[in-house]
């Protein structure tokens, strides 16, 4: 594990960054998030949309991106950093590690302030509020998928479930700073966290082998087949803020529920985005267990 953070004093984002400011450059033709992640937009009955609800529809999404992501750094990941970091995850760790799991607290506990930070300047320059929605329903379904799979075994689940958040994370977040059609202040700040999850990934990518190596021999199987959920729950989006936006935007209840149904319900492969989280459970010796090849390719992993 260590090595992930030899530079943090100097280069960690809460250490060394600044912070990002909103500019609006909706007249140079940029958007607040990527189209094609902004998939319900291009669905037929959304057709007769006007340019501004489509921007307002994008700003909420990127709301949804910035706060969900919040609620899951700061409940999930941080429980388990700070389980980590003293000394609670089950076995025992060297103190770098330990320290290592509270920088990863640090920087989450900033990468929630500036993700609320950019979400409050755009509300306050757009016009475009916050919706006092609950943002925490991804964390909510996560939850399930690991109680309902892993029910004994209530301190283990959430390790697991940070485990697979953060080696996911980097991938969804390196597809936005590239984008040249999206805003410079959201490529900025997707960049600056970006940089700070590549070392998370490697600190968990660590742990989990760590982990895995000193876990019961009888719950291996348990967890080569628990995994392959939490992964795919982790790429499914909370539909219910996204419906919730269609409607506040003037759509009725029922093309509304169509829409999100027709662009959500059907789940593709997600082998591109999770690689990195795969290969890490692979060279720990997860897909060596009887069946767990099968499981991740039956959730359209592999
Ligand atoms: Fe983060
Ligand atoms: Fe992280």
């Amino acid at each position: 594990m260590s090595g992930a953070f030899d530079r943090w004093y100097d280069t960690a984002g809460v250490r060394a960054g600044t912070r990002r400011m909103f500019a609006d450059e909706t007249d140079q033709g940029k958007v607040f998030y990527p189209q094609d992640q902004v998939p319900y937009l291009a669905h037929e009955a959304l057709g007769c949309l006007t340019d501004e609800q489509r921007r307002v529809l994008t700003i909420r999404h990127l709301y949804q991106f910035l706060l969900s992501t919040t609620h899951l750094e700061t409940r999930v990941v941080n429980t388990t950093a700070e389980r980590i970091a003293n000394n609670r995850a089950g076995f025992d760790l060297p103190n770098q590690a330990r320290m290592d799991a509270f920088k990863v607290y640090c920087d989450e506990g900033y990468h929630a302030l500036y993700s609320l930070d950019l979400a409050d300047q755009i509300a306050a320059d757009t016009g475009v509020a916050i919706p006092p929605w609950d943002f925490g329903g991804f964390v909510d379904r996560l939850e399930e998928v690991g109680a309902r799979l892993m029910p004994d075994e209530p301190s283990l689940v959430p390790l697991l479930q940070t485990v697979v958040f953060e080696t996911l994370i980097t991938a969804v977040l390196n597809e936005i700073p590239n984008d040249r059609t999206v805003m410079t202040v959201v490529r900025d700040l997707t960049r600056d966290h970006a940089k700070d999850e590549g070392h998370h990934h490697r600190f968990f990518a660590g742990f989990f082998h760590d982990l895995w190596v000193n876990l019961e021999p009888r719950l291996h199987e348990p967890v080569a087949h628990t995994l392959p959920a939490m992964v795919q729950a982790c790429l499914t989006w909370d539909t219910e803020p996204i419906r919730a936006s269609l409607l506040m935007s003037g759509v009725d209840g029922g093309t509304a529920a169509a829409v999100v149904a027709d662009t959500y319900e059907r789940s593709g492969s997600n082998a591109d985005i999770c690689r990195a989280t795969v290969r890490t459970f692979r060279s720990a010796g997860v897909l060596d267990v009887p069946g767990a090849e099968e499981a991740f390719a039956a959730h359209q992993l592999l």
